[in-house]
C-alpha cells in the first residue's frame, strides 16, 4: 500500500485552498470593479456595507454586503470588526483601482475569465489538433489582453523599453517611420505616438475587431492624425522603409513566426530595429516553474497555442517559449544580431537589427 506523506499532503491542500480561493474570487473581484465598489471604497472614508452600497449608486446592501466580505476574506479589502466598516489599502489601490499603476490588474481577471468561457472550444481543439482563431475563444479575448497588458506597457514602453534599444530614441524624437505588428486593440502604438510626435505609426493586426477598437482609441486620445491602424496578417505587411518595427507579446501567438521575421526584414530599413517584447520566461521548462510561468503556461494552453495551430504552420512557440527558442525563430528570418536588451517581471525585450 502506498504510504502517505502527511505533512506533505496537509501542505499540498493548503495550497489548493489559496489556490482555490483565488480562482472564486474571479468574478466576485470582476462584479466589484464594474460596479465601481472597489472605486468607492478608495474615493470614501471606511464604510459601512450599507454606506458601500449607497455610495456605489444604490446597490443593494444584502450583496453588497457579503460581496465585502469575500473580499475581506480574499485580503483584497480591509474589514474592521469594531466598526463593521470595509476600507480599501494605497497598495490595494495599486490592484484594483489606479489604471496606470504597474499593478493594475483588472486585465488579469478578464484574461481567467475568457479563458472559463473558452473550454469547450480548447477541450475540442485538444481532441482533434485544431486550433482556435484568435478571439474565437471568448466574447471578448482580446479587450481582456489589451486590458492585461496595458499598465506594463504605460509604465516601460516609453519609459525603459525604446530607450534599451540602440539609437532608437534619436530617431523617433527627430521623426521615424514606426510599424507596431500585432498591436490588438492599439495601447502600444497610441503611447508611442503620444511620447513621439514627429514620428509616424502604423499598428497593424490580423484581427479586424481588434483594429476597429485600436481606431477608436486613437481618436479618443487624439493622435489619429498620426496613427493608423490597418487589418493585415504580420506577413502581408505592403508598406516598407520602418526605421522601428515593435511586436508586443504577439509572435509567439503567430503561427510562422519565422515567416513574419522574414517579412520583418524586407519591411525595415537596412539599419532599422525590430523590438519584440515576449513574456519573460526561461530557456528550460524548469526555469518557468514560478508564479509567472504558472500563469502564462496556463494561458499560453487556452490562448497562445490554440491561436498558433489555428494558422498556417502553426509553429505553437507558446507563451513560455524563452529567449534561445525565440532568437532562434528571429535569426530564421535573416536578423544577424539578436540580443536581450531588458528583463522585466512579466516581459523581455528583445533587440533584432539586421545588421551586427
Ligand atoms: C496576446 S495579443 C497582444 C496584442 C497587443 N500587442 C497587446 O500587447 O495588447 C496577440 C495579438 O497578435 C495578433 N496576431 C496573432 N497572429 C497574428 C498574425 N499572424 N498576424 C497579425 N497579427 C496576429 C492577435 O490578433 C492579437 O491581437
Amino acid at each position: 500500500m502506498v504510504q502517505l506523506d502527511e505533512a506533505k499532503l496537509h501542505s499540498f491542500i493548503g495550497k489548493m485552498l489559496g489556490d482555490l480561493g483565488g480562482a472564486f474570487s474571479v468574478p466576485t473581484v470582476r462584479l466589484g470593479l464594474r460596479l465601481g465598489l472597489f472605486a468607492t471604497l478608495d474615493r470614501d472614508e471606511p464604510l459601512t456595507a450599507a454606506g458601500l452600497a449607497a455610495a456605489a449608486g444604490g446597490l443593494t446592501e444584502r450583496y453588497v454586503r457579503e460581496w465585502a466580505l469575500a473580499q475581506a476574506a480574499n485580503g483584497y479589502i480591509d474589514y474592521d470588526s469594531r466598526s463593521e466598516t470595509f476600507s480599501l489599502s494605497p497598495e490595494q489601490a495599486m490592484i484594483f483601482v489606479n489604471r496606470d499603476s504597474p499593478v493594475y490588474l483588472e486585465g488579469a481577471f478578464d484574461i481567467a475569465a475568457a479563458m472559463i468561457e473558452g473550454e469547450q472550444k480548447v477541450e475540442h481543439a485538444f481532441r482533434t489538433g485544431a486550433g482556435v482563431r484568435w478571439g474565437d475563444s471568448a466574447g471578448c479575448l482580446f479587450c481582456a489582453t489589451g486590458a492585461f497588458f496595458r499598465p506594463g506597457y504605460v509604465n516601460n514602453i516609453v519609459q525603459s523599453w525604446l530607450p534599451a534599444l540602440q539609437g532608437i530614441e534619436d530617431k523617433l524624437a527627430s521623426g521615424a517611420k514606426v510599424a507596431d505588428v500585432g498591436c490588438g486593440v492599439g495601447f502600444s502604438t497610441i503611447l508611442m505616438a503620444q511620447a513621439y510626435p514627429k514620428s509616424s505609426f502604423v499598428g497593424y493586426d490580423f484581427h479586424e475587431p481588434s483594429v476597429r477598437e485600436a481606431q477608436s482609441h486613437a481618436r479618443t486620445h487624439g493622435v489619429e492624425g498620426r496613427v493608423k491602424f490597418v487589418a493585415a496578417t504580420a506577413k502581408d505587411i505592403k508598406e516598407t522603409d520602418f526605421d522601428l518595427v515593435t511586436s508586443f507579446d504577439c509572435l509567439h501567438d503567430m503561427g510562422d513566426p519565422r515567416g513574419c521575421a522574414d517579412h520583418m526584414r524586407r519591411i525595415l530599413k537596412k539599419d532599422g530595429s525590430w523590438m519584440v517584447v515576449e513574456p519573460v520566461a526561461g530557456d528550460r521548462p524548469e526555469d518557468n516553474m514560478n508564479p509567472v510561468g504558472r500563469l502564462y503556461y496556463n494561458a499560453s494552453t487556452m490562448i497562445c497555442v490554440p491561436t498558433s495551430l489555428d494558422q498556417e504552420v502553426g509553429e505553437g512557440l507558446g507563451a513560455q517559449a524563452g529567449e534561445a527558442k525565440l532568437s532562434e525563430v528571429i535569426r530564421s528570418g535573416g536578423f544577424k544580431q539578436v540580443k536581450r536588451v531588458v528583463t522585466g517581471p512579466f516581459n523581455m525585450v528583445l533587440e533584432a537589427r539586421l545588421s551586427a
